[in-house]
């Protein structure tokens, strides 16, 4: 048994840059073709040295869940993530992640989300305008804005509209810089993101010295006041690397699921057909928690989305001991582990057909997400596992409703949507709906 990546199958790419630009454009179909080749554990090259890939349904679950402490992503997300988010959730093990982790879903509690539910409408009802106002309109972009002003709004207490505008501006290429190379000139995606960080950083500090002098219900105020058994609370400093993870958390991922399943339905007039039929008497200004979780249709479409096109395909970690993975095959620790969970859910183990957008393996007897217990995966799984996973599920529902309560929505014939795909979803031309009035 050796343990180095010498007998994993797999390549190394070109020289330097590795497999780096093969995945960027192939996003997806990379890791597909790789494993057809190799198997569902192979080896590939990034600029920042040899990765492994687990991309099966078991070896994915087996890393996420990560029961034995076998791997930590402290390590695995630091050269990407620290000096734009540093002290971020995503960069802790551990202790000091459980804590962190149980005061930040003080924001999910069940009553809080039924609050959400009450002042969500008021919010999407803008951008319900905005669309009436557009011939056709690119949805993903207004997304991203609705996702802004939802996290500023109900979790920050923020509700300036130019101030949001700014935060758009400001975090839009400290996202883009995670997956950009990272060099500081004027110019460059990394120096905008860097400036956008010192603006927020500067505008979010002084807000926790407001919101310590005179705390709200928000959860804004309830992290600088909180703390755990023995007294301890968060630094101010620490507290704003919250506040700006859980942005970047929320709006690049729940406006590609929101605009991946818009495009679905439009792609699908049936499902969009009976999709409607179960929201059109629903008042959006009644709804609670309970129904909108219930809702059956609209969560298989939801769901369906989801799984073809996932916002996160996959997540990094590193080995924090030797890996066995065959007889004779053993990963060496420290080493770099790439897990997609894109792949696990095409996985055919679990899914029948699994390209073909087809709502109803979420339904009935097939009920395909429950055969497997780890095959459903959007929301990764294990202890890092989306904290905001139900309420992404209320967002999307209720712009859904809002949506399709008022227009059908159609793409041209024959149009697929441009993805890129790598690591964060997005439509590459905006994705330009048509929104067509319902007759009342
Ligand atoms: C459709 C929408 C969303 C998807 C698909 C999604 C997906 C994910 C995934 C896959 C992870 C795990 C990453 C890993 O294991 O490395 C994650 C973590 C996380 N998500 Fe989400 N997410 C969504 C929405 C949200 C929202 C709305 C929030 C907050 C308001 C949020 C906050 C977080 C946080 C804080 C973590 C880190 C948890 C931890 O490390 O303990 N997410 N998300």
């Amino acid at each position: 048994m050796k343990n180095n990546l010498d007998s994993l199958p797999g390549r190394k790419g070109l020289p330097i840059v590795g497999e780096f630009l093969n995945i960027s454009k192939q996003g997806i179909q990379f890791f597909e073709h790789q494993k057809e080749k190799y198997g569902e554990v192979y080896k590939f090259r990034m600029p920042t040295g040899m990765v492994v890939g687990f991309m099966g349904e078991t070896s994915a679950f087996d890393i996420l869940k990560n029961r034995r402490d076998i791997v930590n992503i402290g390590n695995a997300t630091k050269d990407l993530i620290e000096s734009i988010y540093p002290n971020s959730i995503v960069l802790m093990d551990g202790e000091k992640h459980k804590r962190d982790r149980s005061i930040l879903m003080q924001a999910f509690r069940r009553d809080a989300l039924n609050d959400y539910i009450k002042k969500l409408p008021q919010i999407i009802y803008p951008i319900i305008d905005e669309i009436r106002g557009q011939k056709i309109p690119k949805v993903h972009p207004i997304f991203k804005n609705l996702l802004i002003s939802i996290t500023g709004r109900l979790f920050y207490g923020i509700e300036d509209a130019a101030f949001l505008e700014k935060i758009n501006k400001a975090i839009t290429p400290m996202s883009k810089s995670l997956v950009n190379v990272q060099l500081n000139f004027p110019g460059t995606v990394y120096h905008k993101a860097l400036k956008g960080r010192k603006y927020l950083l500067r505008t979010f500090l002084e807000l926790v010295a407001q919101k310590r002098a005179n705390p709200g219900q928000d959860f804004f105020s309830n992290l600088c006041i909180a703390a755990n058994e023995d007294g301890e609370s968060f630094t101010d400093q620490e507290i704003v690397d919250h506040l700006l993870w859980f942005y970047q958390a929320s709006y690049d991922t729940t406006s590609w699921a929101l605009s991946y399943l818009v495009y679905r339905l439009a792609k699908s007039p049936e499902w969009q057909e009976k999709t409607r039929l179960e929201i059109q008497d629903i008042d959006l200004e009644r709804l609670d928690l309970q129904t909108l979780l219930g809702l059956k249709t609209s969560t298989m479409v939801l769901y369906e989305s989801m799984r073809l096109a996932p916002s996160v395909p996959l997540t990094i970690r590193e080995a924090n001991e030797d890996l066995k993975v065959s007889e004779e095959i053993t990963i060496p620790k420290g080493t770099k582990i790439w897990v997609s969970m894109a792949m696990a859910m095409k996985d055919p183990n679990s899914w029948r057909n699994p390209e073909k957008f087809d709502p109803e393996r979420f339904g009935g007897e097939r009920k395909e997400h429950k055969k497997c217990p780890h095959a459903y995966l959007p929301f990764g799984a294990g202890p890092h596992q989306c904290i905001g996973r139900v309420f992404a599920e209320i967002v999307i529902k209720m712009t859904m409703i809002a949506l399709l309560k008022e227009f059908r929505v159609t793409v041209p014939n024959g149009y697929e949507i441009p993805m890129s795909e790598f690591p964060l979803m997005r439509p590459k031309d905006g994705l330009p709906i048509h929104f067509e009035k319902l007759e009342v």
